[in-house]
């Protein structure tokens, strides 16, 4: 365990944020993160992952817990599958890539997604025609208030498109200690159908398609379209994809009947927030320290010493514009504090 006083959180976003924590602890294990919880009152923390889905606004005057508990091990095999369990401290890459040294297979699409497997099922990532229910079995959680443990199955936790339990009902209520996966162990179910991973594909000459070339395809097409975390402070898609009525989108469609849509419901039509930034000219804008990068437009990036303020008014820019030119409201999908 180590604690500091008035610490920057700067390295623990990657947005790059620098503003400073009353206390901050890192915790390495299960048995400190229980002796912590009990010694401070819960509404006296702010627990933080890998600081890649968030937007820091202003001093935390409060203890920061920050779960680096590392480990990964198998708990069951088939046959067909291998359940692996990551404790909640592991790099969501590092622990794909681990998964595909051992041959197993389901994760390959979302690799190079920033944060932590801990922080992964609070807003179900997803990326390139999966997203993490597809293969999560269960994750065990401690209940702040209680110091009880909770095993919350798939159905449990609710999920849907960057959504589940964690950031409804039971926000702020567990701290997610560890997460159990369902992998392939042969036979995977390979899925390129998602246009860019096939053209990455062809492009490195690969024919006999396995797990490992799908994740060299994503982690290819991620490099050339999203800024890398630790040269340009960003936080992924700062929107989430807005979904639309159908009559709506029969308006729309009129005016501009190259946009981009994806049936999701009976009447319900998701368009990608990208395009629409895109399409209103914010592309690759720049407001000095902020901007809307060059490559996706949905990503905001700081451009060095922005705060989070900065980003903030950035992206009330964006919806107003959003707002104003197609009567679409954007919703941030990174949390705001
Ligand atoms: N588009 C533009 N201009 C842009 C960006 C996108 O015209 O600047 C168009 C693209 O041409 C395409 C469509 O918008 O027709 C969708 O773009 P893309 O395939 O890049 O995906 P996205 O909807 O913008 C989502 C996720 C990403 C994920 C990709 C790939 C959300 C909010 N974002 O982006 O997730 O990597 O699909 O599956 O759902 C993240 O959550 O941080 C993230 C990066």
């Amino acid at each position: 365990m180590k604690v500091s006083q008035n610490a920057s959180l700067k390295s623990y976003n990657t947005f790059g944020i620098d503003v400073k924590a009353k206390t901050l602890i890192s915790i390495n294990c299960i048995e400190e993160l229980i002796s912590v919880l009990d010694k401070n009152y819960a509404d006296d923390l702010f627990i933080l992952g890998g600081g890649s889905n968030m937007l820091l606004t202003q001093n935390i005057d409060a203890t920061v817990i920050h779960i680096d508990i590392k480990g990964i091990e198998v708990v069951r095999e088939t046959e067909e599958f291998v359940f692996v369990k990551s404790n909640a401290g592991e790099n969501w890459h590092e622990f794909v890539l681990h998964t595909l040294e051992n041959n197993w297979g389901g994760l390959e699409n979302l690799s190079l997604i920033p944060g932590n497997v801990g922080t992964s099922p609070i807003q179900n990532i997803g990326a390139y025609g999966v997203e993490l229910k597809d293969h999560f079995v269960s994750c065990d959680a401690i209940d702040i208030q209680t110091l009880e443990f909770k095993t919350f199955t798939a159905e449990d936790c609710e999920f849907d498109y960057r959504n589940s339990i964690f950031k409804n009902k039971v926000k702020g209520k567990y701290i997610i200690t560890s997460v159990v996966f369902k992998l392939t162990k042969s036979d995977h179910k390979l899925l390129t159908n998602y246009g860019a991973i096939n053209e990455a594909l062809d492009e490195m000459g690969i024919v006999n398609v396995g797990i490992r070339d799908i994740s060299n395809a994503v982690i290819k097409i991620r490099q050339q379209k999203l800024p890398d975390p630790k040269i340009l402070g960003n936080s992924g898609s700062f929107f989430k994809n807005p979904v639309i009525h159908n009559q709506q989108f029969e308006i729309l469609k009129k005016e501009f009947p190259e946009m981009p849509n994806y049936l999701v419901g009976k009447d319900s039509i998701k368009i990608p927030a990208g395009w629409l930034i895109d399409k209103a000219g914010l592309k690759g804008y720049r407001e000095e320290n902020t901007g809307v990068h060059k490559n996706q437009a949905l990503v905001l990036v700081n451009y060095g010493n922005a705060t989070g303020e900065e980003i903030l008014n950035l992206s009330r820019k964006v919806q107003a514009e959003i707002l104003a030119k197609f009567n679409i409201d954007l919703e941030p999908e990174v949390n705001i504090f």
